[in-house]
């Protein structure tokens, strides 16, 4: 049995869908079901006894307590997080609430869990804190990609509400002995993924015909992986990793946004060759705030200790990603009314789309 926080996520839904494929331990899944969180995402594990996902926040003490006394589970998996920077800059404090409080809530109750344990169960419990890249700060072009002890620098409330949660984690290890591990990983795209981020959400304006909004001059660069990799990578650690160590995960795969919007038009001019080229859509609008010029990962810990390297290039996982939202227009359909429609209106109406491609 293991406990997962925010497995009705983009990544956690992922993650939950490859641990009941392939591990036989059950799930009990922990997630408040916010705009983010979908239980469509997990439509495959209905009637499925190993899997029982409960609604709740993190923050929720005497939930999380119950949770834990009632299932017993070797290890918790903390996907629940707010991840998306734009939103964090329009309003931070869900940012503070669920990724520092929620976090600290969770330690404050497995440390609790935990110390009531009696070994082998004791040592053999983990925390595994599910962190990203951008606790590290921006890179200039050429400096080398960020490694487990690149000093932190977080630049947006997004970054440093993780950037805090991966201090609280690090101090109950250190402080308390919790056995806890943290992995950083990179962007992260492929099926599920809500359409506010940069992928699902070019792919779903090219298919509608509708402008692909890139910010600035769109020479930032981010390092993508296959989300399908990084639940792979994640197990790896959960597996084998050494307690209060940290792990960067990341695709080696250093892309400008402009490229990324690029590759997708090609994919979308295949599919849907009465609309190409799909690049006229492609235009540039006003940057974001205090936006970080390049992420890149050096993941030499994680392949030398236990010969993780991803699966899919960009080329083969961005067509899987293409044609998974091509396929699953219900699942689209049900995400993009209410909610994200007002994200769209906050979010775009005041970056005036210019310079078209
Ligand atoms: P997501 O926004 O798609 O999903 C987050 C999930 O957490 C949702 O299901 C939401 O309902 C749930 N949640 C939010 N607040 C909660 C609360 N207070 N209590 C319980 N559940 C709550 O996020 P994602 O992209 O799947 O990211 C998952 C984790 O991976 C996050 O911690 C994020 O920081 C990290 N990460 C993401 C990326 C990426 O590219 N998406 C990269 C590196 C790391
Ligand atoms: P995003 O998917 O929001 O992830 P993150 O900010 O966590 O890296 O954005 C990825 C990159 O794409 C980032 O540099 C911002 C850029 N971007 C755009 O150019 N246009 C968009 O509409 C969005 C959402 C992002």
């Amino acid at each position: 049995m293991i406990l997962v926080t925010g497995g009705a996520g983009f990544i956690g839904s992922n993650f939950v869908l490859q641990w009941i494929a392939h591990e036989s331990g059950p799930v009990v899944n922990l997630d408040k079901l916010t705009y983010a969180g979908n239980p469509d995402n997990l439509a495959d594990l209905k009637g499925d006894t190993r899997h029982l996902l409960v609604r709740g926040d993190i923050n929720d003490r005497a939930l999380v307590g119950k949770l834990l006394r009632e299932h017993r589970p070797r290890a918790i998996v903390h996907f629940a997080a707010e991840s998306h920077v734009d939103r964090s800059i329009h309003g931070p404090t869900d940012f503070v609430h669920t990724n520092i409080l929620g976090t600290f809530s969770l330690l404050e109750e497995a440390r609790s869990f935990w110390s009531e344990l009696k070994e082998p169960d004791r040592s053999g419990f983990r925390f595994l804190h599910v962190s990203t890249d951008e606790v590290y700060g921006s890179l200039a072009p050429h400096d080398p990609a960020f490694t487990e002890t690149t000093p932190y620098a977080p630049n947006s409330p997004y970054a440093a509400s993780k950037a805090a949660s991966d201090h609280l984690v690090r101090s109950y290890h250190h402080t308390y002995g919790l056995p806890t591990v943290t992995t950083n990983c990179s962007n992260n795209y492929g099926p599920y993924q809500f359409p506010e981020k940069l992928i699902p959400l070019m792919v779903l304006n090219g298919l509608r015909r509708k402008p692909l909004p890139v910010y600035g001059d769109g020479q930032n660069v981010r390092d993508w992986l296959y989300v399908e990799d990084h639940c792979v990578a994640v197990r790896l650690v959960l597996g084998k990793g050494r307690a209060g160590e940290t792990y960067n995960i990341g695709g080696r795969c250093e892309m400008t946004n402009l490229e990324v919007a690029r590759a997708i038009c090609v994919l979308l001019d295949e599919a849907r060759p009465r609309d190409a080229p799909h690049e006229k859509l492609i235009g540039f609008v006003k940057d974001r705030p205090g936006h970080d010029r390049r992420y890149a990962m050096d993941t030499r810990k994680i392949e030398a200790e236990f010969g993780w390297k991803p699966k899919e290039s960009f080329a083969t996982g961005l067509r899987k990603t293409v044609e998974w939202y091509l396929d699953n227009a219900k699942w689209v359909e049900r995400v993009t009314s209410g909610e994200y429609q007002r994200w769209i209106e906050a979010n775009y109406s005041n970056r005036e789309m210019g310079n078209r491609k």
